[in-house]
Order: C-alpha cells, then sequence, then structure tokens
C-alpha cells in the first residue's frame, strides 16, 4: 500500500491522454435546462485550471459554466472548500442557495464544509451509501435527475426520519423520476412525491389512526383493520399541511401508494412501484419486477402485487380492498 500514491499518480500520468476522460452521457441537457432557469454554474475540479477549461470547451459546454476553478484555486486538495466558497463570493450568492453536486464523498464533505446542500451522482448502491456517509442531501442515479431534485427540502425532511427512512426516501425519489421520464410522467412530481410518500412515518404505526382523526384525516373502517397503510393517507395531509405541497396528482400519488386503487394514473402507478423496486429494496423476486419496470409498467406492477398478495395471505392479515382493485385494474 505504501507505493500506492506513486503508483497512482504514474498510472495517471500514462492515462490521462487526450481523450481519456469522457462527459457523463446525458450530461448537456440537465446543465443546460439548470442554466436556462437561471442557475449560476461552476466546475470546480482537482486538475489544473487550463485543463478544465479545455475539458469545458471540448464537451461543447462553455456557454453553461460561470465560472471554472482548479488545482491552483484551492490551497489543499478536495475537500477542502476555498474554491466553493471562492466560487459563492463570485456569485454573491448564500450558501444555502447553492448545490455541490459531485460523484465522490470529498465533494460531499466539501460542499457540506462551505454550507451547501449536497447532491451526489451514482448508481451503484455501495457507491450511495458513501456519498450518504459523508453527508450527501440527496442522491440521484442519473444526472439527468438534477433540474428536478430540490435539495433544501430534502434536507429539511431529513432532519425528520432516521438515516435507514431517509435513504430509502430519497432512492424512492430518485426511481421514481426515473420511471416518469421512461413512461412520460412529470418528472418533477414524481421526484417530489417519492421525496414525501413516507413523511408519516416518523409517527409510530399504532399512533397514526389517532393522528388522522386528530387532524380530521378520514380514513374509513377498512383502512383502520389495515394499519400498515394509514400513513399513505397521514402523508398526503402532512405533505400539504407540513410540506407545502398543493397539486392534487402528488398528494394522490402519496395517499395511493400504501393501497393503490382503481384507475390509478401513471404518477400514481409509478410512486407505487418505485416505492418496491429503488435501489436499497431487496426481496424475492424483485430484481424481476425492476426488469420488467424497464420496459412494462403495468406489467412490473401485476408481478409486485401479486407478490404483495402472497405476502399479505402468508401473514394472515386483511388485505386493503384497493389492492384488490389495483389488481382487478391490472388483468
Ligand atoms: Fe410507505
Ligand atoms: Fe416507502
Amino acid at each position: 500500500m505504501d507505493d500506492f500514491p506513486s503508483l497512482y499518480l504514474f498510472s495517471f500520468d500514462e492515462l490521462n491522454v487526450p481523450g481519456a476522460v469522457s462527459l457523463f452521457s446525458g450530461a448537456r441537457d440537465p446543465l443546460a435546462a439548470l442554466h436556462a432557469r437561471g442557475a449560476r454554474l461552476a466546475l470546480v475540479g482537482c486538475r489544473p485550471r487550463g485543463e478544465l477549461d479545455t475539458l469545458v470547451r471540448d464537451f461543447g459546454l462553455a456557454d453553461l459554466f460561470d465560472l471554472v476553478l482548479g488545482a491552483e484555486d484551492a490551497p489543499q486538495p478536495k475537500p477542502d472548500p476555498t474554491p466553493v466558497r471562492d466560487a459563492l463570493a463570485r456569485f454573491d450568492a448564500d450558501p444555502d442557495a447553492a448545490a455541490v453536486v459531485g460523484v465522490a464523498p470529498d465533494d460531499m464533505e466539501m460542499g457540506r464544509r462551505a454550507g451547501c446542500r449536497t447532491i451526489g451522482v451514482a448508481s451503484d448502491y455501495g457507491v450511495r451509501q458513501n456519498l450518504f456517509a459523508a453527508g450527501a442531501d440527496v442522491i440521484v442515479g442519473d444526472i439527468a435527475a438534477l433540474p428536478f431534485v430540490r435539495p433544501a427540502l430534502a434536507a429539511q425532511l431529513r432532519g425528520t426520519i432516521p438515516p435507514p427512512r431517509y435513504i430509502h426516501t430519497i432512492g424512492v425519489a430518485d426511481e421514481a423520476r426515473r420511471m416518469a421520464a421512461r413512461f412520460g410522467a412529470d418528472e418533477s412530481a414524481a421526484w417530489l412525491a417519492g421525496l414525501l410518500h413516507d413523511c408519516a412515518k416518523g409517527i409510530p404505526t399504532a399512533e397514526q389512526a389517532e393522528v388522522c382523526d386528530r387532524l380530521g384525516v378520514a380514513i374509513d373502517d377498512e383502512t383502520r383493520r389495515c394499519p400498515s397503510v394509514i400513513h399513505g393517507f397521514l402523508g398526503a395531509h402532512l405533505a400539504r399541511t407540513r410540506w407545502g405541497v398543493t397539486d392534487e396528482a402528488i398528494l394522490n400519488a402519496i395517499r395511493l401508494h400504501t393501497v393503490g386503487g382503481a384507475g390509478m394514473t401513471t404518477l400514481e402507478r409509478i410512486v407505487f412501484l418505485a416505492d418496491a423496486t429503488e435501489p436499497r429494496r431487496d426481496f424475492s423476486g424483485v430484481d424481476a419486477i425492476r426488469a420488467a419496470a424497464e420496459t412494462d409498467l403495468d406489467e412490473a406492477l401485476r408481478l409486485y402485487v401479486a407478490g404483495q398478495f402472497r405476502h399479505l395471505t402468508s401473514r394472515r392479515v386483511p388485505i386493503h380492498s384497493g389492492l384488490v382493485r389495483l389488481w382487478n385494474d391490472l388483468v
């Protein structure tokens, strides 16, 4: 291991030839969308600034980046936050209003130390865990998600739920956004519905019916007999009253994610399914459901709901009629 740094430098010099660095697939569109919306973009890298400028130009991104900072702009390598602070100063921007996007734990650490929100980009679950441990507020599997994520809201939510539930939550948001892109639904709505779908889970299941009664959230007797589904109804209420969501399509997707129902919209189906297929989920049959979800939303739902029936009947618990209505819609 003592030889590792020199081996790294040797390999870097050998491999660092023109064309060795490639652009994230599909990176231009999300950056252009952010730029068009008025976001100011800075590239902070560990290479000399001249190399980064060349890369930005060769990738056709020069019109999108307002600022490029390289190795000579930081007294120490990442995660030293100096370049992020400098970028904020040059943009006259508040750290609160900025997000650092990166692929490595050091990027998250750098952003956190500068007081910014942080967005990790990783498709691999192990890398996701490392990014989360380094303080990522949000993790996306694809850079295409960037224009749709709301890191400040996510960071606020993060403070209200335990870490494992939060990792699940941002996984569902990311998965729902990906499916929305695939099946023609609103990506922004899908991400937000995914983010807030379990926002009532912090309330113990045994207390949720009582909280619904107190807050005036209508739940019928059948729903009371299925306690595990109540957080969908309560979550829709909290999404409106606590998290400021007014879009009924999003609220309905949150409400129905536990029970399903007849005539579900594409958005509602997506959030229902993403809850089962987000990267952290690991149950028998999930890979087949994920594979089906690549091309056929309803086939993936058929596989998932059939498995739910097997699971619920084996546990000898009541099955909410919403799930039966969803099944009947699918077959
Ligand atoms: Fe849930
Ligand atoms: Fe969930």
